[in-house]
């Protein structure tokens, strides 16, 4: 039997709605974005957030009802939390009307978790049990096992910045526009002479945990920018981002291979806007050849917040009648 699920997403400043058959094949899939109105800012002002979920959730989920109706949705699905509490309101009010207009059920699902889920969606290469989780986004740097659905264990988390977050201020510091990540990756690209020792610290490698921490590398930027005088042209600029990004990429990879070694998982599953990143695809990617471990990433578009991840979580670990709690708290991790 075909289950379709209606997906909401709205933790932050994208407003995502999606519908997902069985878990894996998207059937339609609308994102709006209110990204652009905080260039000016550097970062996320969670009032305005808010104020833009309220504009365009409607227009959207007109846009995925006009190629897939209602009498063909069989659940609604919301991402709970974490996020911010003016923008999850705006999903969740939406999707518990959705729910009692349509008499369908409603899941409420964790943000977390469906970065993960994101993996099983539009792929012949699912993951496979046991699994080790990385999210790596705005908010939160996780590592979780899974030895099947459902079942989160979570076993390596940041002590400070997550690491989504250091790109954002690292961006920011560089005088490069919000969100930080894709700036920093282009500028990156321009710099050749790459045959220098990298000037800044690859955090927590050789530490007998599984925690990241970047707050380090972000302090190393501002001082090694002062020190040696720099003025931020472009060739500092690509120079300074280059080092940073490899130090980023170098530091997640220490954790994932110390996680791989020690749960030896079949499968690594990424997910989280920070995925996105080629250097970080590259490297984990060398990691798993070296470890004989499948590695995972979801499509560029499911990995950054879209609503067909919701559904998908929704279909495989959902609980319709879990009551729904809307969780803002971003010490909130899997559940
Ligand atoms: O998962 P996401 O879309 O939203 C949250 O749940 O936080 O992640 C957004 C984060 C931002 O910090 C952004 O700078 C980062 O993902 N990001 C990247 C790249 N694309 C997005 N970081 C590094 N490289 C990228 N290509
Ligand atoms: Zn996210």
């Amino acid at each position: 039997m075909n289950i379709n699920i209606l997906g909401i997403e709205s933790t932050c400043d994208e407003t995502g709605i999606a519908v997902v058959k069985n878990g894996t094949k998207v059937l339609a899939n609308e994102l709006a974005t209110s990204i652009s109105k905080f260039v000016k800012y550097g970062g996320i002002v969670p009032e305005i957030a808010a104020r833009e979920q309220l504009k365009v959730i409607i227009p959207t989920l007109d846009s995925v009802s006009r190629k897939v109706p209602e009498d063909k949705i069989d659940a609604i699905a919301v991402s709970y939390g974490p996020g911010l509490i003016g923008s999850l309101l705006v999903g969740v009010e939406t999707a518990k009307t959705l729910s009692l207009a349509w008499q369908k059920p409603l899941i409420p699902v964790n943000h977390l978790t469906a970065h993960i889920y994101a993996n099983w969606l539009e792929t012949k290469n699912a993951p496979e049990f046991p699994l080790v989780g990385l999210v790596v986004s705005g908010g939160h740097t996780d590592l979780v096992y899974m030895q099947k659905h459902g079942d989160f264990k979570l076993i390596g988390s940041t002590l400070d910045d997550a690491v989504g977050e250091a790109f954002d201020k690292v961006a920011r510091f560089l005088g490069l526009p919000y969100p930080g990540g894709p700036h920093i990756e282009k500028a990156a690209r321009n710099y050749k002479n790459n045959r220098e020792q990298n000037p800044f610290p690859i955090t927590m490698s050789g530490k007998e945990n599984l925690e990241f921490s970047f707050s380090g590398i972000k302090t190393a930027v501002v001082r090694y920018v002062e020190v040696n005088k720099l003025r931020l042209s472009d060739k500092d600029i690509a120079k300074v981002a280059f080092y940073f990004e490899e130090a980023v990429v170098e530091s997640i990879a220490a954790r994932v291979k110390r996680a791989l070694g020690i749960y030896k998982p079949r499968s690594l599953a990424i997910g989280g806007g920070v995925a996105a990143n080629l250097k970080l695809r590259n490297k984990l990617g060398e990691l798993c050849v070296d470890l004989q471990v499948r590695v995972h990433f979801p499509k560029i578009e499911f990995s950054v917040d879209n609503g067909a991840m919701i559904a998908s979580a929704a279909y495989f670990v959902g609980k319709p009648d879990d009551p729904l709690t809307v969780q803002a708290d971003s010490s909130l991790h899997f559940t």
